[in-house]
């Protein structure tokens, strides 16, 4: 595995290649980035891997601080999946220039975690177009679990007319249900046996009831041990206008908080 901290350099390297499939992550790495390189490393593409976490997408200074960071770790489980290349940029090298083109953030920005998070996904697609400039991939792997992310991107890409195709990865699951995530790593056993029963409950909302009563959602997550609740909202992902009653393309969106950790997923 080669290691890029300049993107010049890195440039250099694979300007040669020009078959590249990326996977952007901010380190911390789990089971969900796993499988995600596992899925580039299938394809006939060098697959580059970056680890930087992005100061522009943390609306809270000590989210920033308190992200998971574990480097060395991260640096064995991509050297054990034979990832090509990794480029671990500083703050300099990712925003030390302009990017060619500019960011397009559909309105879809603005519900959800847009709404309770100011400002992170006008960081997540500064520095996702900021990638996208430097490295050119053909693919780019992205997870489901960050669903309105990964929507947003899509659009930004079609919209700019980027020439990297998005492969979309399911959301990977901890044995107990938990949707795998970075910040898991800063919850405690009593956090973990809470969020798992938070996912079996939607899961059995979504099986079991054809109608969103907010308040009763809330009211129950509360009791089951979440400590505040930023949304818990139903939408149809066909055109992404909110439901209060269930189809097939009905899924539940939620962001809650475990002490001090905030979660999300979809179901
Ligand atoms: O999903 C993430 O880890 C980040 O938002 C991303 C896409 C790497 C951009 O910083």
């Amino acid at each position: 595995m080669k290691i890029f901290k300049d993107r010049k350099n890195l440039q250099r390297e694979i300007s040669s290649t020009k078959a590249i499939s990326f996977v952007p992550t901010m380190g911390g790495l789990h089971k969900g980035h796993i499988s995600l390189i596992k899925k580039s490393k299938k394809t006939k593409l060098k697959t580059l891997v970056s680890i930087f976490v992005n100061p522009k997408q943390f609306n809270e200074k000590k989210d920033f601080k308190s992200y998971p960071r574990n480097q060395k770790k991260d640096l064995k489980i991509l050297k054990n999946l034979k990832v090509d290349y990794l480029y671990l940029p500083s703050i300099k090298d990712i925003y030390g220039f302009k990017p060619k083109k500019k960011v397009f953030l559909d309105k879809f920005s603005k519900q959800l975690c847009g709404k309770y998070r100011k400002g992170h996904f006008p960081g997540v697609l500064n520095v996702v177009n900021r990638f996208l400039d430097i490295i050119k991939p053909k693919k780019l792997f992205m997870g489901k679990k960050d669903f309105q992310q990964l929507y947003l991107v899509k659009k930004h890409i079609i919209k700019r007319k980027i020439n990297t195709k998005i492969v979309e990865c399911e959301t990977i699951r901890e044995k107990n249900g938990v949707a795998c995530s970075s910040r898991n790593y800063r919850l405690n056993l009593r956090d973990k046996k809470v969020a798992s029963k938070i996912y079996f409950y939607f899961k059995k909302i979504k099986q079991k009831f054809n109608y969103y009563n907010p308040n009763l959602l809330k009211k129950e997550i509360i009791k089951l041990g979440a400590d505040k609740i930023d949304y818990i909202q139903f939408y149809n992902i066909k055109d992404f206008k909110r439901s209060k009653k269930f189809n097939k393309y009905t899924r539940i969106f939620i962001a809650y908080y475990l002490n001090k950790v905030r979660l999300i997923d979809n179901i």
